[in-house]
């Protein structure tokens, strides 16, 4: 008995240091971790049928979190690369085809706007329109009354993704009933007093470590990353997280953008793959045997198991781009050859898209308030 006893207590003991190690972890109070999932997970969870072929060993898809409008959960997408948080709702004028939207009716906390309206257009040729309201909107147990949003009445029809939560800097805007553009909070302005500081921090790994995927809001978690965090500035005067970047190496060798003169890259984690300038993606598929391009889109051999090394530039720190390379299938050529698609693709604006494949190999913190980001090798 008394051996069972100093059994349990030394178990108990172990439990309260446990406890104690990841409060500490967690970092100060106030702070939280938001788990993430991928559209790809809810389609193989069962909720709906695949629609598109989704490799089961990758983890690309939307990056989706909870958010409660009123009482009701909805899966939204997590978007760096807009700035305004928007959900489907009952207002939508065309068929609710999705299991996702919110009902307004149902609600007792949605307040409309009379007279605001919003419009969204995304570079991947969606959009989204409707009236703007308040609400008692919930991320990561953070519940923020009175946070104005988008209720679509009309727009591109989706079955995995109820709405967009913009994480931009600076602030979300919407038109009042006189057309005026007029500026709001995002959720991220309106929590940010309440975080020990007013950053979050994004951890995508891809393959099996997607399950550990998640955002932290005011803390840096150093268990998500190898080495130091490289400090980078950002280019002001636009919503998006952009810096230069002007080189990039291939195996090593070091190549200048030669395209532009002036070298530029958002993080985007609305955008599933990296998108760079065509120069880089030649030069790296250079490396690649049997890569081609089927119009724009680089394709190779899906037998394909190494590929050449390769870091871009983030605002003078080089940052490696090391998984998800193989985007998957992608076609079988007529002599049974199956083609995989690219996770790196070509970006023929002035602006290269840091998204989904670039953040599976780098952990990074937006910290608006400092005009930076941080980054380092993630961890998984
Ligand atoms: C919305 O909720 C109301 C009240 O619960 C319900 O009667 C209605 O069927 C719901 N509408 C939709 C489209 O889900
Ligand atoms: C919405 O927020 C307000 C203000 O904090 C609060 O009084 C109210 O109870 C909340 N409503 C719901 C349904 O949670
Ligand atoms: C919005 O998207 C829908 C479907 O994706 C398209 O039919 C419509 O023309 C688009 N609207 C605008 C204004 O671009
Ligand atoms: C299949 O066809 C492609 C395109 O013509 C060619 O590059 C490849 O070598 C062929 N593979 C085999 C096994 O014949």
């Amino acid at each position: 008995m008394p051996q069972i006893r100093l059994l349990l207590v030394t178990l108990l003991h172990l439990l309260y240091f446990a406890a104690a190690l990841a409060i500490e972890e967690r970092a100060t109070p106030g702070s939280f971790s938001l788990p993430i999932s991928r559209a790809s997970e809810k389609y193989q969870a069962g909720k709906r049928s695949i629609t598109s072929s989704v490799s089961g060993t990758h983890a690309h898809g939307d990056i989706l979190v909870d958010i409660t409008f009123g009482s009701q959960t909805l899966p939204i997408l997590f978007d760096t690369g807009s700035t305004l948080l928007w959900v489907t709702s009952t207002y939508y004028t065309g068929s609710l085809s999705g299991d996702f939207y919110y009902n307004i009716s149902a609600s007792t906390t949605w307040a409309q706007i009379p007279g605001y309206t919003y419009s969204i257009h995304y570079v991947s040729g969606s959009n989204s329109t409707g009236v703007v309201g308040t609400d008692n909107v919930s991320m990561g147990g953070i519940t923020v009354p009175g946070t104005v949003l988008g209720a679509a009445n009309s727009g591109t029809p989706s079955t995995a993704v109820a709405g967009f939560i913009g994480m931009p800097r600076g602030s979300m805007s919407v038109k009042n009933s006189a057309g005026t553009t007029i500026n709001k909070n995002t959720f991220m302005q309106n929590i940010a007093s309440s975080l020990p500081t007013p950053i979050f921090a994004v951890y995508l790994p891809w393959g099996s470590g997607a399950a550990a995927s998640s955002i932290d809001f005011g803390y840096i978690d150093s268990s998500k990353y190898t080495g130091t965090l490289s400090t980078v500035p950002l280019i002001s005067g636009t919503f998006a997280w952009a810096f230069t970047s002007t080189s990039y190496y291939v195996n090593g060798v070091k190549h200048s953008v030669t395209s532009t003169t002036n070298g530029k890259a958002i993080i985007d984690t609305g955008t599933t793959v990296l998108r760079v300038y065509p120069e880089i993606a030649s030069t790296f598929y250079a490396g690649v045997t049997g890569a081609y391009q089927d119009g724009t889109i680089w394709v190779f051999p899906c037998s394909t198991t190494t590929f050449p090394s390769l870091t871009l530039d983030v605002g003078g720190v080089q940052a490696p781009v090391s998984y998800e390379i193989n985007f998957g299938f992608y076609t079988t050529l007529p002599n049974g050859t199956r083609i995989c698609g690219g996770g790196i693709q070509v970006e023929t604006s002035s602006e290269m898209i840091f998204g989904e494949v670039f953040l599976a190999s780098n952990y990074v913190v937006f910290n608006d308030a400092a005009s930076t980001i941080q980054i380092a090798n993630i961890v998984f």
